[in-house]
């Protein structure tokens, strides 16, 4: 390094170290400046230095720098993976409080956006069983009090001395009697059916003796409604595991219905078949049928047609509830269709091996 008098830079290396060779500069006898050599380590080391400076300081950049960037992903997955769940959250505390018509929106076709679709189903099953026990309770009540409230008009006005008391009137008071009790013992039943207490005493029972003492109570009825009622019975006997008493409810439930609800001169078919592992029986009949919008409701209970409302004969809408859940109790199923006959087709299956 070139320095001047007062051995400050003038060119050159400037980090001069102690140990540095300085030699003066003389001009006619009077030195004017320096010039400074510096061991060729010291320099090697002061270059190491100054690296290891700007190793630190961009690693410290980068560190910065992916904090940053850290900080931002870690936003950006916190918006778009929490929101949600907290949509979902907040919408199921609501669901617990018993906010059944509240829904989540998450379009995402991710484990959040199947989490939404799961409760939003699950949000409707019980807005659905909710208005249904409604309904229920609504039906009830209603039902029981009508028959009541024929009977106590009876009553009253029997002990006014409006009517007296004859056997007509008895009679009478006596059906209305027995209209409450069946109404109430199907209602006791499918109670039972629901909390899974139905006892079914299981034993094996043949099928074409079952249909046939059926029929045979239904065949007054049906001579005195001019309809004709065929029964056709395969010659193998149908065996299989099930509740006699059961079937039997079953089948008169179905039986009541197709004498009930069909013209007069009309026909019903019954008939029985072996299928691979199943039992199958059709119960098939003339008009009137109901409704295509009107065959899924049938099981529902208090489910009533207008043949049903309209006639004095109608009952509560509880008979087919009942087969529907005998049907399930066997393992089987009971499905309703338009008959060729143009009534009503309904079609048992009976697994064999319950
Ligand atoms: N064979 C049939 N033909 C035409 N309609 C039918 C037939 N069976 C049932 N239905 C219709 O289905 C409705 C439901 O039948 P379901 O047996 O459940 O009730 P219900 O007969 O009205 O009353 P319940 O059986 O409790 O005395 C009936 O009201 C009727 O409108
Ligand atoms: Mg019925």
């Amino acid at each position: 390094a070139l320095l001047d008098q007062q051995k400050q830079l003038v060119m050159g290396y400037s980090a001069i170290a102690d140990d540095a060779l300085m030699r003066p500069i003389e001009v006619a006898g009077k030195t004017v400046g320096w010039l400074a050599v510096t061991p060729f380590q010291n320099v090697t080391e002061a270059g190491g230095e100054r690296f290891r400076q700007y190793l630190v300081r961009t690693s410290l950049a980068v560190g910065v720098l992916s904090l940053l960037l850290a900080m931002l992903i870690a936003w950006w997955i916190a918006r778009t993976l929490l929101d949600p769940v907290k949509r979902v959250a907040a919408a199921t505390h609501r669901l617990a409080a018993g906010e059944y018509s509240n829904r989540v929106s998450v379009a995402s076709n991710d484990e959040v956006g199947q989490l939404a679709r799961d409760f939003n189903q699950l949000a409707h099953t019980l807005e659905r069983n909710e208005k249904m026990r409604r309904e229920f309770m609504a039906d009830v009540s209603h039902e029981l009090r009508t028959p009541l409230s024929v009977l106590r008009g009876e009553l009253e006005a029997i002990e006014d001395g409006v009517r007296t008391l004859d056997p007509s009137s008895m009679k009478s008071l006596q059906s209305e009697v027995s209209m409450l009790s069946k109404l109430v013992d199907d209602l006791y039943e499918l109670s039972l059916a629901d909390v899974g207490a139905l006892t079914y005493r299981k034993s094996e029972c043949d099928l074409n003796e079952l249909l046939d003492s059926c029929v045979a109570m239904f065949l007054e009825r049906c001579n005195a409604r001019h309809l004709r009622l065929k029964l056709e019975l395969p010659t193998t006997p149908l065996r299989l595991e099930a509740d006699p008493k059961r079937l039997q409810q079953l089948f008169s439930n179905l039986l009541e219905n197709a004498v009930r609800y069909t013209d007069e001169g009309g026909v019903l078919r019954i008939s029985a078949a072996n299928e691979a592992d199943v039992v199958r029986i059709d119960f098939l009949d003339s008009g009137p049928g109901v409704d295509a919008d009107q065959l899924p409701r049938l099981f529902e209970r208090f489910y009533r047609g207008e043949t049903s409302r309209n006639r004095a004969s109608g009952g509560a809408g509880l008979g087919l509830a009942i087969c529907h859940s005998i049907a399930l109790a066997h393992g089987g199923s009971l499905s309703a269709d338009h008959s060729p006959l143009g009534g009503l087709w309904l079609t048992l299956r009976l697994p064999r091996n319950a």
